[in-house]
């Protein structure tokens, strides 16, 4: 396994909207443990295949406290909506940045595992929120683009001066 390079906004990378997956093979199963594994390493709550530059529709979140519950959504689609509900979010992505984000309370998916079997699944709460996150970057859309444009471009510019710093460093 390996831990891999996450895009941070404002990539244009981050932009793209992920493929459908089609062939369930040894490929697909080690990026989905990658995933998982660069997940639990910047101790996020979820990844999309775009932040780590394929654009394919796979997604890894784990929710849980004790860091025991991974699930992974491929090809993933939001079937049902009930309510909205705001929240703060985050994204390793957006790296040291949280902003209210208002989105529906609960939702009602239906994806393929990592062996291409189907299955549903109803979600409230934090998992809610977290697979319309996911769910949003495989469209090359980023929880930023629901804030402000003021704030977004002060995000915006806070991130090109870190990057501007460490490239520097390199
Ligand atoms: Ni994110």
């Amino acid at each position: 396994m390996s831990i891999l390079t996450v895009l941070e906004f404002p990539d244009k990378r981050l932009r793209t909207k992920a493929k459908k997956v089609t062939v369930f093979d040894k490929k697909i199963s080690t990026l989905v443990d990658d995933m998982f594994e660069t997940m639990y390493d910047f101790k996020g709550v979820g990844l999309a295949a775009t932040q780590i530059n394929v654009h394919q529709r796979v997604i890894v979140i784990d929710v849980s406290e004790e860091k025991n519950a991974p699930l992974c959504l491929i090809n993933p689609e939001i079937i049902e909506t009930q309510g909205t509900e705001e929240s703060e979010e985050g994204c390793l992505s957006v790296p040291g940045f949280f902003e209210m984000v208002t989105r529906a309370q609960k939702v009602k998916i239906k994806a393929l595992d990592k062996h291409g079997e189907s299955f549903e699944l109803e979600a409230d709460e934090l998992l809610s929120v977290c697979i319309q996150h996911e769910v949003d970057h495989l469209e090359g859309k980023l929880f930023v683009d629901y804030i402000s444009a003021f704030k977004r471009n002060r995000i915006k510019a806070k991130l090109d001066k870190i990057h501007k710093l460490e490239a520097k460093k390199r």
